[in-house]
């Protein structure tokens, strides 16, 4: 496994391949949902292709980005073992020599959930991811479905910029408890740890609620109701949304798809999770 830290050498290496690239962009702290991808494109591509790079421009807030693990090291060994050709791990000042003045707006998809909460967020990834697409130019990029309006945003910027890459996006990967596997995981005390699946399983109620004809207003406050009764959470947001434009849905019928979105903070750490519906 080659370890690559410019842009040229990247640009060197990649040269050479006429072959099929499957391509992984991360923020490193690798776990099992980051490894599945990387299994996933072994699977599909000649050459796999996955970037470290901790994307300073989409956090909006200093201490997140400061409290952010990083384990390169370990992240190399969990790479190689998973069967990654190629590791891209720039610095800062390597993928932003200067600041970048060219900015996205997609729209009212940007609007809502993380990007409500999040201001530039989504600015921040369409800039890394569209440079990253760039210099690797894959043949498929995967995706987690965890973030899901990442994959949508991912989704509108190949349709809008044309890039020939087919965008592949993978269930989400979850704890024997139910908790979504997230690199923030780390930063949770073990009290935290202990209740954080409370936030899965209240997507599954709120599921069962609606399947079951319950209005989308009731499980909202059903749901609100719960954590406001966990004093550990706070709650950001809980949405029943359409799934492509994640506007919120009024109303559902039973059988409707609808992707349930929440976000909370549990201490000093900021998680969020999502299910879908009737999919
Ligand atoms: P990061 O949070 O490191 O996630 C990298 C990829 O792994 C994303 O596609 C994410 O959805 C996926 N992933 C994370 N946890 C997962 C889980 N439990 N199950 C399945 N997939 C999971 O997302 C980012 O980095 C950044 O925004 C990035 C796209 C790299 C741009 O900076």
């Amino acid at each position: 496994m080659q370890l690559i830290f410019t842009q040229a050498e990247l640009r060197t290496y990649l040269t050479r391949s006429t072959e099929s690239i499957g391509f992984v962009p991360t923020m490193g702290a690798l776990h099992e949902g980051h490894l599945q991808l990387i299994r996933r494109a072994r699977q599909e591509n000649a050459v796999v292709v996955c970037s470290i790079f901790v994307n300073p421009i989409q956090f909006n807030n200093a201490d997140d980005l400061a409290r952010y693990p990083r384990t390169l090291e370990q992240d190399c060994a969990l790479l190689e073992a998973a069967g990654c050709d190629v590791v891209f791990a720039p610095s800062a000042v390597e993928m932003y020599p200067s600041q970048p003045v060219l900015t996205f707006d997609f729209g009212t998809l940007e609007r809502v959930l993380e990007g409500a909460f999040r201001p530039g967020h989504f600015n921040g990834v369409g800039i890394v991811v569209s440079k990253l697409f760039h210099l690797v130019q894959p043949t498929r990029a995967y995706f987690g479905q965890k973030d899901l309006q990442q994959c949508l945003i991912v989704r509108r910027l190949i349709q809008d910029l044309s890039f020939p890459i087919e965008l592949v996006i993978a269930p989400t990967v979850r704890e024997t408890d139910g908790l979504a596997m997230s690199s923030r995981n780390r930063n949770l005390t073990s009290d935290e740890r202990t209740l954080a699946p409370f936030i899965q399983a209240e997507l599954q109620r709120a599921k069962t609620a609606l399947e079951q004809g319950t209005p989308p207003a009731e499980v909202k406050a059903q749901v609100r109701e719960a954590f406001a009764a966990q004093p550990a959470f706070q709650l950001e947001y809980f949405e029943i949304a359409d799934i492509e434009t994640l506007l919120p849905l009024e109303d559902h019928q039973p059988e409707q798809p609808a992707a349930l979105c929440i976000a909370v903070h549990l201490g000093k750490v900021r998680l969020i999770d999502n299910l879908l519906l009737n999919t």
